[in-house]
């Protein structure tokens, strides 16, 4: 069900759960004021209780509210990337946002949106807890048809149409003094260099054990159709095949096109519709052409791939 900006307001006001348009992809929102809400998140979800949420604010002023102590260089970052697909973990004063919107860390992560649906709701309604608006483990949301598909046609949207960058917010931490990326996303390591002066480096989960964001532990991304990564078509002769529309393909495949390579941000924006349209289409499997240069926003389309492979 499509709501007017009033609405939205009035719902999350009143401790319930909507969708709410992101840059990135869509969120599923609930007020920080309201535990109860943000406990039916999780539910509507099936979100495991260890998995922290992301506390969207409109201002800087306001995540500095909640810190536990000064963090160097994350004005600079604030300044250049905020409002924007940058997500930030910090130490918070834990008194000052409930536990279960942290998963009981002594940190919370935080992220000022860009989307002017979701600036203007915040000013509205203050602080809002959003993980993406998918069930727990599937592709995630960029259209209100998205969110529909998964919670149902009654389930309330602020509907701000097609989410513009298509993958979630990098998520930043620092370490050592240095500052380090613990989820890819919309923006590439390269994107910091002129701000920080050096490129953040990945975390590798797989070589790490725990990894910091909880999340990352857990399947994601995933469609129904079995996914198979090939770097040469040579030996395929049929079958469902995601790829680039400035490619040419073996002539029996279908062609399920992200858009052109030459154009990476059309490519990343296509990523989660391209996997959803596998499955309401019922296709068993696809193969994903994975024959491009893993820098930039790339390499994040190279690891959502390889995430939502590995989990069937
Ligand atoms: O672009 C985005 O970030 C979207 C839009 C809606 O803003 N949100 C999103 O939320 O992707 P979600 O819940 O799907 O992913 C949040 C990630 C999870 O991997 C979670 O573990 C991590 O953020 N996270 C949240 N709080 C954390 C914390 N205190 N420490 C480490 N990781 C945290
Ligand atoms: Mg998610």
């Amino acid at each position: 069900m499509r709501i007017s900006i009033d609405e939205a307001t009035k719902l999350l006001n009143s401790g319930k759960v909507i969708g709410v348009p992101t840059e990135t992809v869509y969120g599923l929102a609930a007020s920080l004021q309201y535990p109860q809400a943000i406990q039916e998140i999780y539910k509507i979800k099936g979100r495991p209780a260890n998995n922290p949420l992301i506390i969207h604010v409109s201002s800087f002023r306001e995540v500095c509210s909640y810190l536990q102590e000064n963090i160097c260089d994350l004005d600079i970052l604030a300044r250049d990337f905020w409002p924007g697909p940058m997500t930030i973990v910090l130490p918070v004063k834990c008194k000052l946002i409930p536990s279960i919107a942290r998963a009981d860390l002594p940190t919370a992560a935080f992220r000022i949106p860009k989307h002017p649906l979701a600036v203007e709701l915040l000013k509205l309604t203050g602080s809002l807890v959003m993980p993406s608006a998918n069930l727990s483990g599937s592709p995630s949301s960029t259209q209100p048809e998205h969110v529909e598909n998964d919670l149902g046609i009654d389930f309330p949207i602020l509907d701000g149409g097609r989410c513009k960058r298509g993958l979630e917010s990098t998520i930043l931490i620092q370490a050592d003094g240095k500052w380090k990326i613990v989820r890819q996303g919309a923006l590439a390591p390269e994107h910091f260099v002129p701000t920080l002066g050096y490129k953040p480096s990945v975390q590798d989960d797989a070589k790490n054990g725990i990894p910091v964001c909880p999340g990352q532990m857990y399947r994601h991304y995933a469609p129904k159709a079995k996914l198979e990564l090939v770097n040469s078509f040579e030996n395929i002769e049929e079958g469902v095949i995601i790829g680039f529309s400035d490619r040419t393909y073996p002539k029996n495949c279908n062609l399920m096109t992200l858009g052109p390579l030459s154009n990476m941000d059309i490519v990343a924006s296509n990523l989660y519709a391209v996997l959803r349209q596998l499955d309401l289409e019922g296709h068993p499997k696809a193969y994903v052409d994975m024959n491009f240069p893993k820098t930039g926003i790339l390499a994040t389309l190279a690891e959502r791939f390889h995430k939502a492979a590995a989990a069937n």
